[in-house]
């Protein structure tokens, strides 16, 4: 069935987030694909500062006023920048849109003890939330990861971030080698232990062109088989559910009410600038909604904003039907799920009615009383499959 088509990329009083990338790491780890460099030479930081600034007012001409509810500096290793540095790229966020008083300001840092040493000058540059890296409880792992701190050290990371800021998070990824069902236990409750509001838990993935990719090939990494993995994934949705850490996403857990606010934009479908090497981004002009990258490369980003004023190699209009495939794929992750009407009013047309009932049937979909679409707990495990059945 077609249907009368309403424009409902803008949405009055949407919310609308700045991601910023810093690429640069201390070392590459071997399971991580992200857009992060090393640079044994150093770099020259304030003039990439300058090209952040370049790139936070040419997107802003190009967009117009906003005023911004979340900030989010991510990585590569965001807490190798100087607090100054990060200062002066809020300053230009806040001159070219506005930061809402009560704004979200995250930046993800890596749990060793020289970044921690920054922690009150970022508190002073306006971060009101850390997400550490701390990876694993147990320093084998650590160092399999190819991680440069210990267990001891990210813990002691955490206590600084908790005596500092009101918000802090922490990123551990399990279904690693030699994992069983009883040492994760004990590593997620010592974790949960730690933990105030939130945590994100991410099963390890081999990702293509890492140095894991290859070991994994030729047989010199075992990783828990797919049932293994599905036990670790259930075990994990119920120690957290139980120590009051429901799953809001398929990764990320929270207590109600201290959800990331900055992904919930993301998933939720909203607008967001990109900023700096590798940044993606998703802004609405007018009537239409764009989907923007930068240069990976970050010399390249630089010589290219100084030369135009923007890093930009993608930007391109997306039609209704993508609009509304990003929705389910982006929506899909969160437990609260979708709203269909929005699906509608963004192509057009019904999610198609067969292909839900059968989900639906399946036990891997539901619609809730107030007529969400969401997947089911024992269809998360499943959803990449799930949404490629119900997208266009
Ligand atoms: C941008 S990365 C890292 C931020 C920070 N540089 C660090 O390492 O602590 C964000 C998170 O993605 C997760 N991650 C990266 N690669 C992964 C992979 N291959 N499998 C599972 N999780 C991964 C890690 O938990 C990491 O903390
Ligand atoms: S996991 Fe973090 S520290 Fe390691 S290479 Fe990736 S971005 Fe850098």
């Amino acid at each position: 069935m077609r249907l009368n088509m309403v424009n409902m990329t803008v949405i009055p009083n949407a919310p609308f987030a700045v991601y910023v990338h810093w690429p640069f790491c201390l070392s590459k780890c071997p399971y991580c694909d992200f857009n992060s460099h090393v640079r044994h030479g150093g770099i020259d930081e304030a003039r990439f500062v300058r090209a952040y600034e370049r790139e936070i007012a040419a997107t802003a001409a190009r967009i117009g006023k906003r005023t911004v509810s979340s900030i989010f500096f991510g990585g590569g290793t965001p807490s190798l920048m100087q607090p100054s540095s990060v200062r002066a790229i809020l300053d230009a966020i806040d001159k070219h849109w506005r930061i809402v008083a009560d704004a979200e300001i995250s930046l993800e840092a890596n749990p060793t003890s020289v970044e921690a040493s920054r922690f009150r000058g970022y508190r002073a540059a306006g971060i009101n939330r850390v997400s550490l890296g701390v990876q694993s409880l147990d320093d084998t792992a650590l160092k399999e990861l190819g991680r440069l701190h210990t267990a001891q050290e990210a813990l002691d990371a955490v206590a600084v971030a908790r005596s500092i800021f009101e918000r802090y998070s922490f990123d551990l990824i399990y279904a690693r080698p030699r994992q069983t069902l009883d040492t994760w236990t004990a590593e997620l409750k010592r974790a949960i232990a730690e933990a105030a509001e939130h945590l994100s838990l991410y099963q390890l993935t081999i990702e293509p062109d890492t140095p894991f990719f290859g070991l994994h090939a030729a047989g010199k990494l075992a990783v828990p088989d797919e049932d293994l993995a599905r036990d670790l994934y259930d075990l994990t949705q119920f120690i957290c559910t139980d120590a009051g850490l429901p799953a809001y996403e398929i990764s990320n857990h929270a207590r109600p009410g201290a959800e990331c606010r900055h992904n919930l934009i993301y998933w939720r479908g909203h607008e967001y600038a990109g900023i700096g090497p590798g940044a993606h981004g998703r802004l609405n002009i007018g009537a239409r909604r764009y989907a923007t990258e930068t240069e990976r490369r970050p010399e390249s980003w630089l010589i290219r904003v100084e030369a135009t004023g923007s890093g930009s190699t993608v930007d391109e209009m997306l039609t209704p039907g993508e609009c509304a495939d990003e929705y389910l794929l982006m929506g899909l992750r969160l437990a609260e799920g979708i709203e269909p009407a929005r699906y509608v009013a963004l192509c057009g047309r019904e999610i198609d009615p067969q292909r839900v009932a059968v989900l639906h049937e399946e036990g891997a979909v539901e619609t809730t009383a107030d007529g969400r679409l969401r997947v089911t707990q024992s269809g998360f495990p499943l959803l990449d499959a799930v949404v490629a059945d119900l997208a266009a």
